[in-house]
């Protein structure tokens, strides 16, 4: 087992052909008794339609804790919320909280006799040692074990009643309001399979691909669950990178300082990992190939027979537009033959042209601008060099 710290959690990605068998794996390195949850993970955008029986939309995400007791999983959602009034103690830091008893109330697990290694003997503010003990006087026993007691004492508060002192706990604000995460990770919430090879794209163009990548919205859900502002992250299967790239953003989201280390066995490790790090870290400009269209005609048995003269003309406009484009295609479809022009754009260039042809911005091509950067971020929701500030595109010369 990687050395995971004590409040650390393990979450691996899998499908229906290895989950049954690393959940048993996994329960016997961690312990069942340490499995968080399983969660689905809705990987597939639509139907694959080639498929014999089912057409799998799903994966699998298996969530183990070095330690269950010392795992905290973030709430989701309603940040800005206030918290319920029951939350009516501040700590003096402006967090509020409640206490709970310490002691086990109810169920099975109150008494000594059935959690044995929950009745320990723990130090009151008067020195005297307090025993968990139950109301009809059997002996009790603790929520927590010694060790997550010695590990949060600051959160144990004491309280002296008639019958001598009782530890409480608190039950701060911030750690419990928004939502507990869900076993269903729907692909509208973080993306999909598809999402993430476009995300690959949208950093390396064309030049680099990656069969199995996961989206960032993926990685950054689970970072959001399972990390605070100061985590390490270890991913020791990290592909395209995309843990280190949540990770960045987690920090950018949160001004957190996470750390993390990534481990890639095969060649692709610096051309691919290590490069897509460099990229995000230092920012990528938008790529997209620009077409425009420089000529188009009907081939008719006429123009067949003056086959030389169209070729002639094809050759000319060559001449005349290659310095302007990468590449000159010409292609016979549905009966005409068509020649466009192609070339590579970054985002600055479109709206340097956008500037150039025009010398003032018209509201649609802002409208069209907006939505490129809005795909964009959605695509990658990474740093991206001057984007806001160059994301203009004209209607007829967006680029694909
Ligand atoms: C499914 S991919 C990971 C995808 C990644 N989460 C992403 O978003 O791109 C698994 C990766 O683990 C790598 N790998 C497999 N065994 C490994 C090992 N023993 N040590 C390091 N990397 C390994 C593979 O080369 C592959 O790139």
């Amino acid at each position: 087992m990687p050395e995971l710290h004590f409040k650390g959690s393990f979450w691996m990605t899998l499908d229906d052909n290895e989950i049954h068998r690393a959940r048993a794996m996994m329960d016997e390195i961690f312990g069942e008794e340490n499995f968080l949850g399983s969660v689905v993970w809705e990987k597939a955008d639509s139907p694959r339609m080639d498929a014999d029986y089912f057409s799998t939309s799903h994966d699998y995400l298996l969530a183990y804790a070095k330690d269950k007791e010392f795992v905290h999983f973030q709430r989701l959602g309603d940040e800005d919320n206030e918290p319920p009034e029951h939350y009516n103690m501040d700590d003096g830091d402006g967090r509020k909280y409640y206490l709970k008893p310490l002691r086990a109330m109810g169920g099975q697990g109150e008494t000594r006799e059935s959690r044995p290694n929950l009745y320990f003997g723990m130090d009151a503010p008067d020195g005297t040692k307090v025993f968990p003990k139950l109301q009809d006087g059997r002996d009790g026993a603790w929520r927590w074990s010694l060790k997550k007691v010695q590990s949060e004492l600051n959160r144990i508060d004491w309280r002296e009643g008639k019958s001598g002192w009782t530890p409480y706990y608190r039950i701060y604000a911030d750690n419990n309001i928004g939502r507990p995460p869900e076993t269903i990770f729907y692909n509208t919430d973080v993306g999909s399979s598809r999402t993430a090879k476009s995300q690959i794209k949208a950093i390396f163009g064309g030049s680099a691909s990656f069969e199995t990548p996961k989206p960032i919205g993926l990685l950054e859900k689970i970072l959001d669950i399972a990390t605070t502002e100061h985590s390490i992250v270890l991913d020791s299967f990290a592909g395209s990178a995309t843990t280190g790239h949540a990770v960045l953003n987690a920090n950018k989201k949160d001004g957190g300082d996470r750390r993390f280390v990534l481990v890639e066995c095969m060649d692709y490790a610096d051309s691919i990992t290590a490069e897509r790090m460099r990229r995000v870290i230092n920012g990528y400009a938008y790529e997209g190939t620009q077409r425009e269209e420089l000529h188009r005609e009907n081939l008719t048995l006429t123009s067949l027979k003056k086959a030389d003269k169209l070729l002639e003309h094809v050759t000319s406009i060559e001449n005349l537009e290659s310095h302007r484009f990468d590449a000159i295609k010409k292609e016979v479809k549905d009966g005409e033959l068509v020649v466009t022009g192609e070339k590579k754009v970054t985002l600055a260039d479109v709206v340097r042209q956008a500037l150039h042809e025009d010398g003032f911005l018209a509201d649609d091509k802002w409208v069209v601008a907006h939505e490129m950067l809005l795909e964009n971020r959605a695509q990658t929701s990474a740093p991206r060099r001057d984007a806001a500030s160059t994301g203009i595109a004209t209607a007829r010369s967006a680029p694909t």
